[in-house]
């Protein structure tokens, strides 16, 4: 049996669609924000990487997966977005835009040749966003409030957002020099790699996966300790423009990231949930003011941040955050013999048009077969499709909850279907627990938000449809509850 290759995952069935949802979320995040969503390949010619993320990285040096194509040019496959974003920005003359700074995002997979474990891919997904065309420490900011507020929009609550500055290239300067100073003594007590990086990136021996939390490590001089007075200033104004988005964050000295692009601000963002392991960054990011010009461009200040989708789906898991994950149908239309199965098919069509969630039978079960496949299937409603029925324009339709049966016409079953699964009760899953928040979610209602949407963010629903003022859909799925928003007929979104 041919196997996935190590480091790659197959994501399919609940997953796929909580990483579906979460695509949506990030989507509905970067709408608010104004950046624009752009693809690039996931092959670039090698040299790009190489001089913009830096040859004495651990991600140039030892894990990019490179080849040689047909043509004979050195290719690699992208072990991140930052590089080829800054390509095409270069490349597209997207500078000579009026329109600066150019805000984008991404989302899709990365490669990087690691040794696989929990939280560490060779083939990895990450969305993220850059921001280019603006040294305004006010795009620091907003970057990072964009990073947490898509985590909070998930869902997540225990997170912590460490950031540090690495100053412009006088302090970097400084700061590059009081390293070698530091390390050159203990030379002999570093990794064979580090000793190498002390001549040719002294910055790099600080992100050594070998030494990593030895004293030495440990002791090292502080970036933060070597910002000239400008890069002090900006690194204020940056936390100053946090504390007016009410941001939280940490200083933390010994964020100093693993690629060589950085300058000035830098920050990761952790996730505190319990049981997570060592790769708990959910993401990291920082500005970039020189690579732009290193890859030929003009000099573009940018700044930009990733975030690895598999960590970020763990963390909602270990979080136990609901999510409005759609996991029933609405109708089951089961049949017999070879012509209410033709009747099926139209039947199935025609209701998926009109917009309800309809499976039917494949595989030849007979009745009982039918019956646990709808169980299966968390069918809310069943068609049981009979010949005698349909001469009489009629159909047996049973609700599989409350297992009543009503015989209708066909020519109302729309309507009936729609009357059952949309009105009433509101069994949306509003959830007083993080609701009657008060929030303007941005969907139009000035409500108080019934819709389950986390306290303290932006709906996502992105939806004019729906009837209820509670301001979005569903998020939560759970069974049982009865909505809080006071409205009489309004149109859940939950699926139940
Ligand atoms: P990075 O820190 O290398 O930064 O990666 C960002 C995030 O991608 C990490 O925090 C982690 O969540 C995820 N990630 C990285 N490697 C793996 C892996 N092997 N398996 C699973 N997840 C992984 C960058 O890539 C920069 N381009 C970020 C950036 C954008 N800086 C400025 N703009």
């Amino acid at each position: 049996m041919i196997q996935k290759q190590k480091g790659c995952n197959d994501i399919y069935g609940r997953e796929a669609k909580v990483w579906k949802y979460v695509e949506s979320v990030i989507d509905a995040a970067m709408e608010k924000y104004n950046y624009t969503y752009m693809r690039t390949p996931i092959f670039e010619a090698t040299e790009l990487f190489h001089r913009g993320i830096g040859e004495g990285t651990d991600i140039v040096s030892k894990e990019t997966y490179d080849f040689v194509d047909r043509g004979g040019r050195n290719i690699t496959l992208r072990p991140e977005g930052t590089a080829g974003v800054v390509r095409s920005y270069i490349e597209n003359k997207m500078y000579g835009d009026p329109n600066q700074p150019v805000k984008v995002y991404y989302n899709g997979t990365m490669y990087r040749y690691e040794r696989p474990q929990s939280g560490r891919d060779r083939e990895l997904t990450q969305f993220g966003m850059e921001v280019l065309g603006s040294d305004d420490p006010l795009t620091d900011a907003e970057v990072i409030s964009l990073a947490v507020n898509i985590y909070k929009m998930l869902g997540l609550k225990e997170i912590k957002v460490n950031i540090n500055s690495l100053g412009d290239n006088e302090s970097r300067k400084a700061y590059r020099d009081a390293l070698v100073e530091y390390f050159t003594p203990y030379i002999n007590e570093l990794c064979e790699d580090c000793q190498v990086r002390l001549e040719k990136n002294p910055l790099r021996i600080l992100d050594c996966k070998v030494d990593a939390g030895s004293d030495i490590l440990k002791n090292a001089p502080k970036t933060i300790d070597y910002l000239n007075d400008a890069s002090k200033k900006r690194f204020d104004e940056v936390k100053d423009y946090l504390d007016i988005m009410q941001i939280k964050y940490e200083v933390n000295p010994n964020i100093v990231r693993g690629l060589d692009y950085y300058n000035h601000t830098v920050f990761e963002i952790e996730a505190k949930v319990e049981g997570f392991g060592s790769n708990n960054v959910l993401g990291g990011g920082g500005r970039y003011n020189g690579l732009c010009s290193q890859l030929d461009g003009p000099e573009t200040a940018c700044i930009g941040f990733a975030s690895g989708m598999g960590r970020v789906v763990k963390a909602l898991e270990l979080e136990n955050v609901k999510m409005p994950i759609v996991d029933d149908v609405d109708l089951f239309i089961m049949y017999v013999n070879e012509e209410e199965k033709k009747y099926a098919a139209y039947l199935t069509q025609e209701l998926r048009m009109a917009g309800f969630i309809v499976e039917t039978e494949y595989t030849g079960r007979g009745l009982k077969g039918q019956f646990k496949q709808a169980d299966r299937l968390n069918a809310k409603y069943i068609a049981i499709l009979n010949s005698e029925d349909l001469n009489n324009n009629e159909v047996h339709i049973k609700n599989n909850k409350t297992k009543e049966e009503d015989v209708i016409s066909l020519d109302v079953l729309i309507y009936y279907l729609d009357e059952q699964l949309n009105t009433g009760d509101c069994d949306c899953g509003c959830d007083d627990e993080y609701c009657d928040c008060g929030h303007d979610h941005g969907c139009g209602c000035d409500e108080s938000c019934d819709c389950g949407c986390q306290e303290g963010y932006e709906c996502t629903c992105g939806d004019d449809e729906h009837d209820c003022d509670c301001g979005g859909d569903c998020h939560c799925n759970e069974e049982g509850h009865e909505c809080h928003c006071g409205e009489d007929g309004h149109k859940c979104h939950c699926h139940e």
